[in-house]
């Protein structure tokens, strides 16, 4: 059966990536050949323009996160990016449904810069919107995420009724909803930093690891999706496919 390979990373955030994540996903790539690479969203934090940023936040400069991310993007150069919810803060402040006329002035820069970026190299960019940013790869969806929580994955499954890849909660996850055709899911790690100063108090977020799915898209559309994520202090990843 013909296939084709992918890799899919998601969750950098900008200037808060990590670095050791980010190294790991380019090095495998060069080496694994992708035929698709997908990069599945939050490629930059922008903490400055959430709604409810403080003051000190607000005060903060977009250049490292806009530039860092935009360099990942030039390296990993996917054909598909999926926008997240932290990306859509750009386009909703653009859009002018939120902030002042400066602001928006200097987002719709920084949203033409982007997309002429996406343009150049061939990525094709998708919303953060839940019908329409959904990438199809046969019967696999790979969206960033619209839920959270430790039933994120399956509450996604259930509501989509496909097998899907996601990113969003940081964490590594994989289930199977129960069914005559059963669906299969996959959270993949994220490539930023885990430990933050807001966080510190959260226990969630001690779920958090870092990862990135890779695998094999059939072309009668069935798959094969594996989770690259550290083990003991190592990132062991299993290339080897074989009919056995
Ligand atoms: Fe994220």
């Amino acid at each position: 059966m013909n296939y084709r390979k992918f890799v899919a990373g998601f969750d950098l955030h900008g200037d808060m990536q990590d670095t050791d994540a980010v190294n790991k996903i380019l090095s495998f790539t060069k080496e694994f050949k992708p035929d698709i690479k997908i990069f599945g969203g939050d490629l930059f934090d922008f903490r400055a323009i959430r709604r409810k940023a403080d003051k000190a936040e607000q005060a903060e400069s977009l250049a490292d996160d806009v530039m860092m991310g935009q360099e990942f993007l030039r390296k990993f150069k996917p054909q598909i990016y999926l926008r997240g919810n932290h990306c859509e803060r750009l386009w909703d402040m653009a859009e002018g449904e939120i902030g002042d006329g400066l602001k928006r002035d200097a987002c719709q820069k920084g949203v033409q810069e982007i997309e002429d970026l996406c343009k150049k190299q061939g990525t094709k960019m998708y919303p953060y919107d839940k019908r329409r940013g959904i990438h199809r790869e046969g019967k696999l969806l790979f969206i960033h995420g619209y839920c959270s929580g430790i039933y994120a994955l399956r509450k996604t499954l259930t509501s989509y009724g496909e097998s899907i890849c996601m990113g969003h909660i940081h964490s590594n996850h994989q289930t199977t909803i129960e069914g005559l055709s059963p669906r299969k899911g996959w959270v993949s790690g994220c490539l930023c930093k885990i430990d933050y100063q807001y966080n510190r108090g959260n226990l969630a977020s001690l779920a958090h690891e870092h990862g990135f799915l890779y695998g094999l898209l059939f072309d009668n559309g069935d798959f094969i999706v594996n989770q690259a994520r550290k083990t003991s202090g190592d990132w062991m990843v299993s290339t080897n496919f074989k009919k056995i």
